[in-house]
């Protein structure tokens, strides 16, 4: 630590807070601090504001119909299309200004830039391939790709047709990958030969072949050449196309927008729950849009004539609503990145910010505390003046990693914000408006102008400030999701069950994590309260990486727990009992973990496996994961009187001590 950091900690120790920057101020988009107080009066109308950001071909007719709560409709019977939105709309007045600027992973690689005319032309092209191929209006079809350029054209060319996609992260493994497209009975998958990692070219295409022979009905599939001649010479078979012969088939080929119902499906998305099935979030076409306009213009601050660049990956929901459809929605130039932040050298960020004059940067904490630690020459190497917002998402920042990129990244020029959502909540809900709020670093903000968020107690009781309790969601918003998909039930079961009163028709949406509230009404996240671990800000449910682990050879049982870490937020702590008959040992352990790498990706390995003869169970049965998470973060045991064994505790522990 150095020497300001050490000040810095005893500043931030004291819960100091910052004001906006002035130069920020006078320039940012949301400037009228009574758009909170209006929203409250003026609810649900106050949502105009957000379907006025787009286009309609008919107008709604109501903002919002409650009548079968929780099952919301917003922008009722108003007809409109995302891929007119994000591209069409924009061409008379930007049709020559660049709409996607992709960075390539290798270096010498060139850059590729779309112009709105670009990708517009490649949007209709591909959308024409998709029909050749026989997709229709509602056809689920199935992104596995890494970030290139064709990932966000295809999002688009989906739209454009009224086909809602699913992208599934090219992260997790060909399970995964089949798993998702049963679930969503998808005939058609997008993928590519391969992309770079790290210097490597990497083959995707035998791991999209491995998933797509667990699926249980007939698939077409596009396959976008991404490495040319460093691939790995795939032959396609008759039910696989080239992604470049479809677009060359239908060069100069128009597809007219199709017209969907503001709440036909836009997009479904498969995330983590506490059962070992996903559950495939459902968004639709008018709410999801606004919403995702609305908070990229108020949060992000972004204007037309910006270069953003939000570093997350499109095969997460970050990716969909702030590089593609909030950012494009409005016309501005949208940031894509194929690689990692530190390859070829640990500066790679700061000189594509430089590069392109980037003037915002969202990204997630883990990404800050990893170039935190690899300090501050790197950033300090390039010219980030163009930078006039920071932003980050997905789990709770420490105050120090905050105040690391307030100062060495935002040159304290730059506003910070926390944003606090969900694949569910399809945007931003929690953060403060960056010209409007004073930053409390560590604090998401007050929930957003016409949101109303609550931490309650258990009994739904709000809690006092500072104070630990849940959040609470009492109304609701144009960009929630509507329900899981083909699971209305679970839909209720997993967000509305906990708080809602249906007799009273009183619907409260419980997103699972723990929060406080402070006198201003500032939420701080204190993470997920259900069986879901947020490793490096991504969602993993504990009962689909216990699945995977009993699925090895040699386990008898296992729980899965989160234990903090100084870079991940979260990591994955497995404690197995083996099976009568095989031994503890190093090859077992790296069985384990390749059973993870297998049935979910990379991302849910653990971080360590710790052999035990027993789980600390209650009476009951139930695994006391509590004290396992104690064990994963060297903490204090809890109590342990209500165990069945609780000898075992100790055991557990100095096992995991030498492990
Ligand atoms: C966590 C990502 C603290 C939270 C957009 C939530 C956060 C889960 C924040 C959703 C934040 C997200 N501060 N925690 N600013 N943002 N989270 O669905 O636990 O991948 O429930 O959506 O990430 O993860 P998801």
């Amino acid at each position: 630590m150095t020497d300001d950091d050490g000040e810095l900690e005893a500043r931030l120790a004291e819960g100091e807070s910052f004001e906006p920057p002035a130069s920020f101020v006078e320039q940012a988009n949301a400037a009228d601090p009574a758009i909170y107080e209006e929203f409250e009066e003026n609810w649900p109308e106050c949502w105009e504001q957000a379907a006025d950001l787009i286009d309609w071909y008919e107008d709604y007719d109501e903002v919002l119909d409650e009548s079968n709560a929780p099952f919301y409709e917003w922008f009722v019977n108003g007809k409109t299309n995302a891929s007119y939105n994000c591209l069409d709309r924009h061409l008379e007045d930007r049709g020559d200004e660049i709409a996607l600027q992709w960075v390539g992973e290798p270096v010498d690689e060139a850059d590729r830039a779309f112009t709105y005319e670009e990708l517009h032309k490649e949007v209709n092209e591909f959308a024409a391939g998709l029909r050749d191929l026989g997709v229709e209006a509602d056809d689920v079809v199935t992104m596995y790709m890494p970030m290139v350029p064709e990932l966000a054209i295809a999002l688009l060319a989906c739209a454009r047709i009224g086909a809602p996609h699913s992208v599934v992260f090219a992260g997790f493994s060909a399970d995964a990958l089949a798993t998702r497209m049963n679930a969503a009975e998808s005939e058609y998958l997008l993928t590519c030969d391969g992309y770079y990692r790290r210097g490597d070219p990497l083959d995707h295409f035998s791991k999209a072949n491995n998933g797509l022979s667990g699926v249980d009905h007939d698939v077409s599939t596009i396959v976008v050449d991404r490495l040319g001649d460093d691939g790995f010479g795939h032959d396609l078979s008759d039910d696989q196309t080239a992604y470049a012969d479809l677009i060359a088939e239908n060069e100069g080929a128009t597809v007219e927008p199709v017209e969907r119902d503001a709440e036909d499906m836009l997009f479904l998305m498969y995330t983590s729950g506490t059962t070992g099935k996903p559950k495939g979030v459902k968004h639709t076409t008018g709410g999801y849009l606004s919403w995702a306009a609305w908070t990229a213009q108020n949060v992000l601050d972004i204007k037309p004539e910006d270069t953003y660049f939000c570093s997350a990956d499109i095969g997460w929901i970050t990716g969909h609503s702030y590089i593609v459809y909030g950012p494009l929605a409005l016309g501005t130039t949208t940031m894509m990145y194929e690689g990692t932040p530190d390859y070829p050298d640990k500066d790679r960020l700061w000189e594509i910010i430089e590069e392109y004059e980037a003037t915002q940067l969202y990204t997630a904490p883990t990404a800050i505390r990893a170039f935190m630690k690899w300090g501050r020459s790197y950033p300090d190497k390039h010219d980030l003046s163009s930078l006039r917002l920071l932003g980050t998402v997905g789990e709770p920042i420490n105050p120090r990693a905050w105040k690391w990129y307030y100062t060495h990244i935002g040159d304290e020029e730059c506003p910070i914000v926390d944003t606090w959502w969900q694949t569910e909540t399809g945007g931003m809900i929690v953060t403060t408006l960056p010209g409007l709020k004073t930053m409390k670093p560590g604090s998401a903000g007050p929930p957003l102008p016409g949101v109303d968020v609550r931490v309650v107690n258990v009994a739904g009781e709000e809690v006092d400030p500072g104070q630990a309790g849940y959040l609470t969601v009492h109304k609701p918003w144009p960009g929630m999701l509507r329900t899981l998909y083909n699971n209305d039930e679970r839909f209720i079961k997993e967000y509305w069950q906990e708080y809602s009163d249906p007799e009273a028709d009183e619907w409260v949406y419980f997103p699972e994590d723990g929060a406080k509230i402070d006198d201003n009404g500032y939420i701080t996240v204190l993470g997920r309260v259900d069986d879901v671990i947020n490793v490096s800000g991504h969602r993993l449910g504990t009962m689909e990486i216990e699945s995977a682990i009993v699925g090895v050879e040699g386990v008898a049982e296992a729980a899965v727990v989160g234990g903090s870490h100084d870079i991940k937020g979260e990591a994955v702590y497995a404690y197995v009992i083996t099976e009568e008959g095989y031994e503890e040992n190093e090859e077992l352990r790296q069985r384990i973990i390749d059973g993870v790498n297998e049935a979910i990706g990379p991302i849910a390995k653990p971080e360590s496996v710790v052999f035990t003869p027993e789980l600390p169970k209650t009476r009951s049965g139930k695994i006391m994961r509590r004290l396992l998470e104690n064990i994963a973060n060297g903490e204090e045991l809890g109590n342990t009187s209500t165990l069945r064994n609780p000898d075992v505790v100790e055991d557990i522990q100095a096992r995991a001590q030498n492990s």
